[in-house]
């Protein structure tokens, strides 16, 4: 008799193959993937308080948001789904994005003894830069932000430096209009990109304010738009030193963003590690430069003083550099200091006007009424060919409000942040550990329709008369509030202010594309991508 069979052997044959089909590592990967998951659900569903927020991604948390499309509109987007408070984790610090104005009291306290006087906590990339101990926007050693605040503020205060920018951004003007004029001499209805020309603008506005370097942006903009090469137009010597200077600072924008986003973990690796030692170097070009021209600035001041050379006689110009200098005795603020805080000068105060300007012309190009009732106020207070001075700045009320309202709209800052290291927070019902990083949604806080009536449309007069008590405190802040809030302000808005009186009474813009949305790209602050547009002599 032959061995027969047992009933359920093809049972087993089956069970055997299926196993035998089966890849262990998967079982393996899938175990070790839950096991990673599991921390974060268990944290999600414990979490001391529960904000409403997305599921936190393992390892990440909610890093993609950065990796993912727009940063910026990622988190509006994730304001408008979640709420006014958003709970979001970020490399395992918890950070909380908050839409509302109610809860800003005592993240934007104007107190010197506020515990939210850091921006963001300290990390590998801002050690790198030397930006987490030195200048103000990055700044967590609070003693020392204080220290480079008060220089800073005292230096761009006194209203002599109002009138002394108002006079370079006219300068700067005529420089701009002499151009503008040669592009359209023959040919009405030119196409330019404003977004460069703005920029190049700025550069050589904050060249003149704030280290007194004469550079060359227009010029080397005019000579790219009208095809001709650098030798035709010569640029002096000292314009070269300048275009070094720009061109460094353009580099060291790039090498911001790698150290903010890369994290240290990966700075070692094939690929990154060339862009790291690129940054590096360039990084240790521009503290060379900048020490250099601060040490030969602080040279010539000493000479004047102890020759007695002041007035008409004095070579030193000045600006924001000779500011900090002259306000301060012996070594006062270090030359290190004086370097970050000329550094953050340009950073914040060039693409943020840049952007700004964009806005500008874009709501206005949609909205001719208000442009031409703006342009009418132009003409009422400086007339068509007077130079405008800083005591004709607040005889514009409606051009203000025409920045103001383009600022709700498009805020080159769409969030800002505060961070406390050692304070537990609550907001609303919410309770927030120390450590919590607050976004400050502020594109979305401008778009509130309980503050704004058709938040979504461009309405400069809201912002005409007493629109401060109308208007709730928080509810409108392009420069932030409280102690970290922009120290830039006034003289950006008397730049700008001057800009559009300069440029609006001479010239009409029309976009080349008036049906596509306005396009930025968000590092820090959002940079306009690019702007074209028909420019054309105002009859
Ligand atoms: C349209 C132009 C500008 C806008 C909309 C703007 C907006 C802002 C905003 C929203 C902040 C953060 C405020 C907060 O967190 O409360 C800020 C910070 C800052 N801004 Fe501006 N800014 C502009 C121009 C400038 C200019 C021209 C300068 C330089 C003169 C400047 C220098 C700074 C600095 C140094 C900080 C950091 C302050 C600190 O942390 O203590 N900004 N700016």
């Amino acid at each position: 008799m032959g061995l027969s069979l047992p009933e359920q052997y093809p049972i087993l044959i089956t069970a055997g193959n299926l196993i035998s089909k089966i890849n262990f590592y998967y079982i393996f990967a899938g175990l070790f993937i839950y096991l990673m998951i599991r921390p974060y659900i268990y944290y999600y569903k414990n979490r001391k308080s529960l904000a409403p927020g997305p599921l936190p991604l393992p390892l990440i948390g909610y890093w993609n948001i950065f990796l993912i499309g727009d940063v910026a509109q990622n988190k509006y987007n994730l304001s408008e789904k979640y709420g006014e408070i958003c709970d979001i984790t970020m490399f395992g610090h918890r950070c909380v994005i908050i839409s509302s104005p109610k809860y800003l009291k005592e993240l934007f306290s104007p107190s010197v003894h506020s515990p939210y006087l850091r921006r963001l906590p300290l990390t590998s990339g801002f050690i790198e830069l030397g930006m987490d101990r030195e200048g103000l926007l990055l700044n967590c050693d609070i003693p020392k932000w204080r220290h480079n605040r008060k220089f800073f503020q005292q230096s761009l205060s006194p209203p002599s430096f109002l009138q002394l920018c108002t006079k370079y951004t006219v300068e700067c003007c005529e420089e701009n209009i002499d151009y503008w004029n040669c592009i359209i001499k023959d040919n009405q209805n030119q196409v330019i990109r404003l977004d460069e020309w703005f920029r190049a603008f700025t550069s050589d506005m904050m060249g003149l304010v704030a280290a007194g370097s004469k550079e060359a942006s227009m010029k080397i903009q005019f000579m790219k738009s009208t095809n001709q090469i650098y030798k035709e137009k010569k640029i002096e010597e000292e314009e070269n030193k300048g275009e070094i200077y720009r061109r460094l600072r353009s580099e060291y924008a790039d090498a911001l963003g790698f150290y903010i986003f890369v994290p240290k973990l990966l700075w070692n690796l094939p690929f990154i590690r060339v862009a790291a030692k690129y940054y590096k170097n360039i990084l240790n070009y521009l503290t060379d430069f900048e020490i250099q021209f601060i040490k030969e600035r602080k040279q010539q001041i000493k000479i004047e003083k102890e020759s007695n050379i002041s007035g008409q006689n004095s070579k030193v110009r000045p600006d924001f550099l000779t500011m900090l200098i002259t306000q301060n005795i012996d070594d006062d603020p270090s030359p290190d200091e004086i370097k970050q805080n000329i550094r953050e000068m340009f950073s914040a105060g060039t693409g943020t006007t840049t952007t700004t300007l964009c806005s500008i012309v874009y709501l206005l190009a949609k909205h001719p009424e208000h442009e031409e009732r703006m342009v009418k106020e132009i003409l009422s207070v400086i007339g068509n060919d007077d130079r405008i001075t800083s005591s004709d700045l607040p005889k514009l009320p409606f051009t203000e409000a025409v920045i103001n309202e383009s600022m709700r709209l498009y805020p080159v800052v769409p969030i800002t942040y505060r961070y406390s290291p050692d304070q537990d927070t609550k907001i609303g019902d919410y309770h927030f550990n120390k450590g919590t990083i607050f976004a400050i949604n502020l594109s979305h806080i401008h778009r509130n329709a309980e503050y704004f009536e058709n938040p979504d449309q461009f309405i400069p007069e809201r912002f005409l008369g007493n629109w401060k008590e109308r208007i709730p405190q928080y509810a409108f802040s392009p420069f932030g509030h409280g102690m970290r809030s922009c120290p830039g302000k006034n003289f950006s808005m008397a730049e700008i202010k001057v800009i559009l009186a300069t440029i609006y009474r001479k010239y009409t813009f029309k976009l080349v594309n008036p049906n596509e949305p306005i396009q930025f790209k968000f590092t820090l602050v959002n940079d306009i991508t690019k702007m074209e547009a028909y420019i054309e002599r105002r009859k």
